[in-house]
């Protein structure tokens, strides 16, 4: 296998203009930062590029915009926190990519930042788009993708500017993930239980259905779950739910049987009436039509607790409840809690991982200690699905 290009440590870097594509997609409520756990992660290597005398040009998406200007994904509070965590000018650029776009990027000088608004706003980027490619590469000397949880995106900033820049290596950080999640997958031991949350089914499918080949029990939280209830006959309420989704169920199972994986849903719930009150803990059978599933319930927690208790390595993607309301967080954290309890006393092997993921344990009280904590979701996912991801595979 061909081996991806890293950046060495001993490269001069002085005056030379590099990109830089981070994962700068943190949670933003009301303009303020939430959890910076995914930028503390890139800071190190901003830093020592800055210290290096390089001249930085950092890309990030935030969220989905779908090719529009949407205000409320603007990376402008990711701004203000760069300008005051780097001792250095950073620069916001809120411009388009046109053919003067160079010039208006001529005044960086050695150590300076500029930060690219939300590289979403503009549809080319998640089109992969050939002239957006070049243009963006026409901007730097050198091309380094930091964002391992971006790489499994086929997008102009992460795939296709490889194309129109001289050098492209691998960050740090992305070594520091993809070496991490290699030494788990090595060291892997069996009973191997993957926890997958989130909302989308039909997104997770085909690294669900590839996963129950390698694992002995996968267990479903989240709204996915509800898909799950649905297919079980079961009411769900007003709770989100994807449509069409019992043939993919239907198939999980089916694989699930043929390669001995046990799968396990939620048999009791937090439910609400609303996304901003309180919940009250219900059997599945007992949802009225009015009400909405926001967190998995404390039977369910027990179980999920044994079931790791008894595994020897548990990955784990996609929080279990909706955890941007403290009182739905309790799946979550309980989950987190007992990943991290086994993994202190060495009976464990834990990879977590997802931004939602990150974003939600940070919530927790306790120090938490896994064997590794990525800031990848559906990268982490697919790379563990055995997939040759768009964003690696250029970089080898
Ligand atoms: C993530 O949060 O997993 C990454 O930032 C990728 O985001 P995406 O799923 O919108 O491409």
């Amino acid at each position: 296998m061909d081996k991806i290009n890293f950046f060495p440590s001993n490269f001069n870097v002085k005056n030379k203009k590099i990109i830089l594509r981070l994962d700068l997609n943190v949670p933003i409520k009301d303009k303020i930062i939430t959890d910076d756990t995914r930028i503390l992660l890139c800071l190190p290597f901003v830093k020592e590029l800055i210290n290096k005398k390089a001249k930085i040009i950092i890309l990030s998406h935030l969220g989905r915009p779908e090719g529009k200007k949407d205000s409320t994904l603007s990376l402008a509070p990711i701004y203000k926190y760069l300008k005051k965590n780097l001792q250095t000018n950073v620069y916001f650029y809120m411009g388009n990519f046109d053919d003067e776009v160079e010039n208006k990027f001529s005044h960086l000088k050695e150590g300076e930042v500029i930060l690219i608004e939300n590289i979403r706003y503009f549809e080319e980027e998640t089109n992969n788009d050939e002239n957006f490619a070049k243009k963006l590469g026409s901007l730097g000397d050198i091309y380094i993708n930091d964002a391992f949880s971006c790489s499994h995106r086929k997008q102009t900033s992460i795939h296709k500017i490889t194309k129109f820049i001289d050098k492209s290596f691998a960050g740090p950080l992305l070594k520091k993930e993809i070496d991490a999640i290699n030494l788990v997958i090595k060291n892997k031991k069996e009973p191997v239980t993957c926890i997958i949350g989130g909302s989308k089914i039909s997104t997770k499918i085909n690294v669900i259905t590839s996963l129950i080949e390698k694992i002995n029990n996968l267990i479903i939280v989240g709204a996915m779950a509800n898909n799950f209830f649905i297919f079980k006959n079961l009411k769900v309420g007003k709770s989100l739910i994807e449509n069409n989704s019992n043939e993919i169920i239907k198939k999980i199972y089916n694989k699930a049987d043929k390669n001995n994986c046990e799968i396990i849903i939620p048999n009791d719930c937090l439910v609400g009436t609303n996304y901003k009150g309180e919940g009250k803990n219900k059997n599945l059978e007992q949802i009225e039509d009015n009400e909405i599933i926001l967190d998995i319930g404390s039977n369910t927690i027990n179980k999920i607790k044994r079931i790791i208790d008894q595994s020897k390595t548990v990955l784990w993607n996609g929080p279990a409840g909706y955890f941007e309301n403290k009182n739905f967080l309790n799946g979550t954290i309980s989950i987190a809690e007992a990943i991290s309890k086994s993994t202190s006393e060495k009976r464990l092997i834990s990879v977590v991982g997802g931004g939602d993921t990150l974003a939600a344990i940070n919530n927790s009280k306790n120090e938490l200690s896994f064997s590794h904590l990525s800031t990848a979701g559906g990268a982490f996912l697919e790379y563990l699905e055995g997939k040759d991801l768009p964003g690696l595979s250029v970089l080898k």
